[in-house]
């Protein structure tokens, strides 16, 4: 048997499928916004801005700048192959045709770091933002249900629980979910709002000196887990399928999400590190914990409890992500049949729907946030570059192709976006490159001894290479 890595898909092959989709197409570009800020904001501003402080100091608030430009540079490569193909599958569709079936594999397998991985993280940091507000109420859970084992417990029981939840209201469908995540992104903003116009008064301009106390090196440690709070917009081109018109709407919602979560996370880092010097910012708990210490605990309380809803908004968009990748890559054969299933009534893929729940939630049981932020964020840099590297290729190889959205200065843009992302990359542990690695090595045993015997492409390939000898 003969089989060729390289095949790519022909755009129109890309477009039949998503032609052919059952997936109802209701999304317009506000929906595609509130999308992206449902599934942006969560743990990494929740959660993960007092790691960053920590490795950063006050200079958190360049980290939280990097990462927005490096995020924004993505965007707008992003724009361009969203629209070229407004199909289900985000980096993994553009690779199959930019690249070849075997990159397009390793993305899409890259790709469960960003959202699968990403979707438990989410989870595991809800969790102890949901048991930290139930103990400033005084109900206190044993400490062994609520911890995963790698973090000394016993497993985390509401990370669990609520991955599950969200797994059910997946299942039921898009337009119920939809209408859910906009009513908490509402939440969410409000929230973030609130903090900084609480916090504000409280800013004092000594605690930014010195400003960067472990130097360019930590700024840029900060930058890389900060990164964390970024990852999501794209989640936008994944529901490319499902909106109404995707060659106006998906940029145009990629761009309106992205400007909004800037703003946001600037104004929070500036004063959250004004409040409090950024050695005692609260590991787990920041934004709270920020408040409290000035005797503002309704204020406290009720950041906390938007927190708490807004991560659900950011889990329910990441698990949907995920589930449309797979189900794509089932459509293509390197996955099994069954995940491409489109329920008769719900018109979910349910079977994957499913199956994604509960693996996502097993990772977020068993393992605590610190263990996966770092993976999730290699895995989605990665991911953006092959995305930059793909409108290089097709600018060069398929001119021909309409592009309603251009990202400006080709090469330089994406060049540009491939340096930022390399030195996120650069910035992160050696550990977390060697897992990477690992789980990488992982994938490609799978694409030999299924993916490749399974494809779509290799079959019509071997057809046509036997027709030819005939
Ligand atoms: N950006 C997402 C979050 O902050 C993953 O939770």
């Amino acid at each position: 048997m003969k089989y060729n890595f390289w095949l790519t898909k022909s755009p129109s092959q890309l477009q039949d499928a998503s032609e052919k989709t059952e997936l109802r197409k209701t999304l317009r570009a506000i929906d595609l916004a509130a999308l992206g800020i449902g599934s942006v904001v969560g743990t990494g501003i929740f959660v993960a801005t007092g790691q960053g402080a920590h490795l950063a100091g006050p200079g958190v608030l360049l980290s939280f700048i990097i990462a927005a430009i490096t995020s924004g540079f993505c965007a707008l490569t992003y724009s361009e192959l969203a629209c070229m193909f407004p199909v289900a599958g985000s980096t993994y569709s553009y690779a199959y045709v930019a690249f070849g079936e075997l990159i397009a594999w390793i993305i899409g397998w890259d790709l469960m770091l960003e959202y699968m991985v990403s979707a438990s993280a989410v989870a595991s940091g809800w969790s102890s933002t949901f048991v930290g507000l139930l103990e400033t109420a005084g109900i206190k859970l044993p400490k062994a249900l609520v911890t995963a084992p790698l973090a000394g417990g016993i497993i985390d029981l509401p990370a669990i629980l609520i991955v599950l939840a969200i797994t059910w209201i997946l299942y039921l469908g898009i337009r119920e979910s939809s209408t859910t995540n906009n009513i908490i992104v509402v939440i969410k903003i409000a929230v973030i709002l609130l903090f900084v116009f609480l916090g504000f008064s409280k800013v004092d301009l000594a605690n930014f000196r010195p400003f960067a106390p472990f130097g360019w090196k930590g700024i840029m440690s900060g930058a890389a887990i900060i990164f964390f709070a970024y990852i999501g917009f794209d989640a936008v081109s994944t529901a490319a399928e499902e909106t109404r018109n995707p060659k106006r709407d998906v940029p145009l919602g990629l761009m309106l999400c992205l400007a909004v979560v800037i703003l946001l996370y600037v104004s929070v880092a500036f004063v959250l590190t004004g409040m409090v010097p950024f050695k005692e910012i609260d590991l787990e708990n920041a934004l709270p914990a920020a408040l409290a210490r000035y005797g503002i605990r309704w204020g406290g309380a009720l950041v906390a409890t938007g927190a708490i809803v807004g991560m659900i908004s950011t889990l329910i968009i990441t698990i949907y992500g995920q589930v449309r990748i797979f189900m794509v890559m089932a459509r293509d054969g390197l996955l099994p049949a069954s995940f491409s299933r489109i329920h008769p009534a719900h018109k979910t893929p349910h079977i994957c729907t499913w199956i994604t729940g509960i693996v996502t939630a097993f990772i977020a049981g068993v393992l605590p946030l610190s263990m996966i932020i770092d993976l999730v964020n290699i895995g989605t840099l990665f991911a953006f570059i092959i995305v930059s590297l793909g409108v290089i290729i097709l600018r060069k190889t398929r001119p021909d192709l309409e592009r309603r959205f251009r990202v400006p200065g080709v090469p330089f843009t994406p060049l540009i976006t491939i340096a930022f992302c390399f030195y996120l990359i650069a910035s992160l542990h050696l550990t977390t490159w060697l897992r990477f690695a690992g789980w990488i090595t992982a994938g490609l045993f799978i694409y030999f001894f299924y993916g490749l015997r399974h494809s779509q492409l290799q079959r019509e390939y071997q057809m046509n290479l036997s027709h030819s000898k005939k």
